[in-house]
């Protein structure tokens, strides 16, 4: 094989970056693309020269690539992703993998039976150097043991325009939870891939506060690791102008990475535990020197992932994002709101069947339900033209 053979399911905003991307990549050839709004589909095909297809089932049946990205809302993400599978092709599903731990869990399933397909995740900022680079640090030790974590991610301002769009968009029916869903994957993914999972989260989601809507646009949570350290990530749709900054603790200094500049290592010339045991000063501070990184670029992103998934299929390189390991960001979002359904903390790892059910009783009551129940093609083609 010397190229990957490969369909778009999905021809919304990303999918059509996908679409960009793959007309610019040597390694893969578009074949097909796939959107339940006809117009869409037929759009992209025309544009690309492929067929059409508005039935994701009746593309898998073709046999028509090799591949697949799956790029719908997140509830289609479970089931067109075991479809794909189960059919025989590679998959590259778009964040969150799924909505809850639960469906992770099948969809992973489904991967475990055919471990021969390559079953990767667009987790793209992964590719960011910037985090790599943070994560090498954390990763080898050169922070010492870590004390405490804090994400200040609340730059995802979003309007009451961008919600009342209608839709799937922030409704428990159609996308299964707010800004941890929709927003955060990509943070939460890189705060488990950086510092590990907690066994502890004390969330604090508010629902609906600063839009009419029925999921959380306001989080507040406490983490706890094994170990001690400790980490609070906060983020928000409804705060401007917002801020991005991650701030790791460890015993040999601290790392300041703020606004996508540049990161700030300041180490500790003593590590802090043998400074405060040793030292016979009552106020002194162990000695630091200030470190700083920077890079050129973020990363080759969504494209590099892109690359990946063709090399893993084509030659068996690993992959820079495991779609098993997305259920870690599914299962910190499910645990910060589940934290806030039950009042209280939330042990790792959540009880997926209890987010589950619990999840089921907010959809019976889900504004995007009752719409889907009259007419659900018709209801697409409005919120996602
Ligand atoms: N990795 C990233 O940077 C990134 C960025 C944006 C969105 N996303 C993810 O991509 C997904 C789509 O987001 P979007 O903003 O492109 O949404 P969107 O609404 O713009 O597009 C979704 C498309 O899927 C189609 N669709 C719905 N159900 C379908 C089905 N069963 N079969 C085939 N097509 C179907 C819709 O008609 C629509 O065209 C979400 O899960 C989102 O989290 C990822």
């Amino acid at each position: 094989m010397d190229k990957v053979r490969l369909a778009v399911i999905g021809i919304g905003n990303i999918g059509n970056l996908h679409l960009r991307n793959i007309e610019n990549q040597p390694k893969v050839q578009l074949t097909a693309v796939c959107d339940i709004v006809p117009e869409k589909a037929d759009a992209a095909a025309a544009r690309y020269g492929v067929k059409a297809y508005y039935d994701s089932d009746a593309l898998l049946a073709d046999k028509v690539c090799d591949a697949v990205i799956i790029a719908t809302p997140h509830y289609f993400h479970t089931t067109i992703g075991i479809a794909a599978l189960d059919s025989g092709h590679h998959v590259l599903v778009e964040k969150p993998i799924s909505v809850h731990k639960a469906d992770c869990e099948r969809l992973i399933a489904a991967h475990e039976r055919y471990p021969h397909l390559v079953f990767a995740a667009m987790f793209n900022q992964r590719t960011d150097p910037f985090y790599q680079k943070i994560r090498d640090i954390v990763k080898s030790g050169e922070l010492g043991t870590l004390q405490r974590v804090n994400w200040i991610i609340t730059n995802w301002f979003r309007t009451q325009s961008y919600y009342d769009s209608g839709g799937w968009r922030a409704t428990w029916g159609g996308e299964g939870g707010g800004v941890l869903l929709n927003q955060c994957p990509h943070n939460l993914d890189l705060l488990q891939w950086i510092t590990g999972m907690p066994v502890k989260v004390y969330g604090f989601c508010e629902i609906g506060k600063r839009h009419t809507i029925e999921v959380e646009d306001e989080v507040t949570a406490f983490l706890e690791y094994p170990g001690g350290c400790t980490g609070l990530f906060v983020t928000s749709t409804g705060e401007a102008p917002g801020t991005n900054r991650l701030e790791l603790a460890g015993d040999n200094g601290k790392l300041v990475y703020e606004e996508g500049k540049e990161i700030i290592f300041t180490r500790n010339l003593v590590p802090a535990s043998e400074f405060l045991r040793t030292s016979p000063e009552s106020f002194a501070r162990p000695p630091c020197e200030v470190e700083t990184y920077t890079f050129e670029h973020h990363g080759g992103q969504h494209m590099a992932i892109l690359e990946n998934f063709a090399d893993a299929i084509m030659t068996g390189v690993p992959l820079i994002a495991p779609a098993e390991e997305g259920i870690h960001s599914v299962e910190l979002a499910n645990a910060m709101l589940y934290s806030t359904f039950i009042g209280g903390p939330v042990q790792l790892p959540l009880d997926g069947a209890a987010y589950e059910a619990r999840l089921q009783e907010l959809i019976a009551t889900s504004t995007f339900k009752k719409e889907v129940r009259e007419n659900v093609v018709s209801d697409m083609s409005k919120s996602f033209g």
